[in-house]
């Protein structure tokens, strides 16, 4: 018997994430909602993902939309209510999928009750809440640390009081303090409140900054300049880590998920937050969002990550797009490639998320200056997901953000039932992981191939069904290359079956091409 059949859920799932801004409008307000992600369900149910997780919808002022939240255990008005929520939770768990949320532990919004309570006065019983200093001796912010967004320091005078308050991000986005007993309770009965509603998982937004501790050194010089977002912050996350791991477990280990967004560019600092096992359950990889569309460099990619994962006894997670960077299909400049990284994505070892629209191969939105609204400058990889196939893609004038290109021939309408269409292809791929437990949980090899190709091996001890030996290869160029491939049973590729133009069975890949053949 296969030793890995007793995973956790998420090891074996493919999870989607929503941006619920985006997604789906139900009342016609321009803006995406619970009742609109309701209504399209189906469409991630006949896509075949296991699990899907939604950017916040909380109330906030949005002005990081979403990401500044004003209350915990609520949702906004402009996504709808609780019920509609309960209703979602029901509706995924009735149709076999999981539900993720996001929390934002790291800070709140400046209109959060605790926040406009902690600036009142210096005396304010909930001061520490958050993380205030004085001045540094000479004037000016208390330490070298720089916000996310727009090259601006990471503190904010509060003239009232004449301290600064933290804030990695915005300003209106201050740092809760996890030094203080009651932010880790009250944040850990946020967790609870949401996993009493039924939710199956967190994931954890800028995880690996919330425990700072008290000393807030400057920043060293090769560091200075960067965002303190990406430091690592010491011991105390860690212990937090472990705190929120043990809330999420509760007495039902493998329940509920905690992922953690760590995105940092030192692979050691995002492997350390898994901790002995005992940290996250996962943690995002965002150095292969970097990567160029290259073979050799994405094999050194895979290579370091698997080796980091192997050695930190933890199980690894891809991801090519989500909406905080250029989509794929933008930064690899092609559908083709777009088609080829779906494959590679689908058929590695570990987690894959997808985010909403790549199902579609959408590119980002072209933005005009006066249509601009994140001070982050993502707007383009977050425009609305086109439903019809007309050029509003469904959501009418009132659209939040511009559409993407070619938004009728990307719509959902237009590309489902044709073969050669993204959503097609992506249909494929995730019916294909399903039914191949190799490629859920196989082991990984990877091989020798031409320049320009990838190629490896994925094999698992008598699979329940499927084949016990799977390769795939990718042909990361757009010249074809001959010896490419093993001959065997062609399971998926880019290209469909029925108009394969190359020979399938021999050992050549097209242009662009992935193939994934069954072996034994
Ligand atoms: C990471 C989120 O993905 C991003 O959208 C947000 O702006 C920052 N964290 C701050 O919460």
């Amino acid at each position: 018997m296969d030793p890995s059949d007793d995973v956790p859920w998420w090891h074996t799932a493919v999870i989607y994430q929503i941006y619920p801004r985006s997604f789906a409008d139900g009342d016609g307000d321009g803006i995406g909602d619970l009742p609109g992600l309701l209504e399209h369900l189906p469409h991630l149910v006949d896509l075949g993902i296991d699990a899907l997780w939604l950017s916040p919808v909380y109330p906030s002022p949005m002005a990081d939309f979403g990401y500044d939240v004003a209350d915990h255990c609520a949702i906004d008005p402009v996504f709808g209510t609780l019920a509609d929520f309960d209703a979602l939770v029901a509706a995924a768990h009735g149709a076999g999928l999981k539900v993720v949320l996001d929390y934002v532990p790291n800070h709140t919004s400046d209109r959060h009750p605790w926040f406009v309570e902690a600036r009142r006065s210096v005396d304010s019983p909930r001061r520490d809440h958050y993380v205030w200093r004085d001045p540094a001796p000479g004037g000016g912010p208390p330490n070298n640390w720089r916000a996310a967004f727009g090259d601006e320091p990471a503190w904010t005078l509060d003239e009232a009081s004449g301290q600064y308050y933290l804030h990695l991000f915005l300003p209106e986005q201050p740092d809760l303090n996890w030094d203080e007993p009651r932010v880790v309770e009250e944040m850990s009965d946020v967790l609870r409140f949401w996993m009493a509603r039924g939710v199956d998982g967190f994931r954890a937004d800028v995880v690996h900054c919330i425990g700072k501790g008290p000393e807030l050194p400057d920043a060293p010089d090769e560091l200075a300049g960067l965002p303190a977002c990406i430091f690592d912050h010491g011991p105390g996350t860690h212990e937090c880590l472990r705190h929120l791991r043990r809330v999420v477990d509760g007495d039902e280990p493998g329940a509920h998920l905690l992922l953690g967004e760590t995105a940092v560019f030192d692979r050691d600092q995002q492997l350390s937050y898994l901790g002995l096992g005992d940290e996250l359950h996962l943690a995002f990889n965002f150095l292969i969002l970097h990567a160029q569309w290259d073979a050799a460099v994405w094999r050194h990619e895979l290579e370091l990550a698997y080796a980091g994962h192997d050695r930190v006894g933890a199980w690894p997670t891809w991801v090519l797009s989500n909406h905080d960077l250029p989509r794929h299909v933008t930064r690899y400049g092609s559908e083709a490639r777009a088609r080829a990284a779906a494959v590679t994505l689908l058929t590695l070892r570990g987690t894959p998320f997808l985010y909403q629209g790549e199902e579609l191969g959408l590119a980002d939105a072209v933005v005009p200056p006066e249509r601009v609204l994140d001070p982050g400058g993502r707007d383009g990889c977050r425009a609305p997901i086109p439903w019809t196939a007309t050029d509003d893609g469904g959501w009418g004038p009132r659209a939040w953000l511009p559409m993407p290109p070619d938004a009728a021939a990307h719509s959902v309408a237009a590309e489902a039932g044709v073969p050669t269409s993204m959503l097609e292809h992506y249909r494929r791929l995730l019916a294909l992981r399903r039914a191949t437990p190799a490629l859920q949980r196989g082991a990984i090899e990877l091989l020798d191939a031409p320049t320009g190709v990838l190629r490896w091996r994925r094999s698992l001890e008598h699979p329940a069904t499927g084949p016990a030996v799977v390769e795939v290869a990718v042909n990361f160029t757009g010249d074809a290359v001959a010896d490419a491939v093993s001959a065997g049973t062609v399971l998926g590729g880019t290209v469909p079956g029925g108009s394969a133009t190359l020979d399938r069975a021999g050992r050549t890949l097209g242009p662009d091409e992935a193939r994934v053949v069954a072996l034994h």
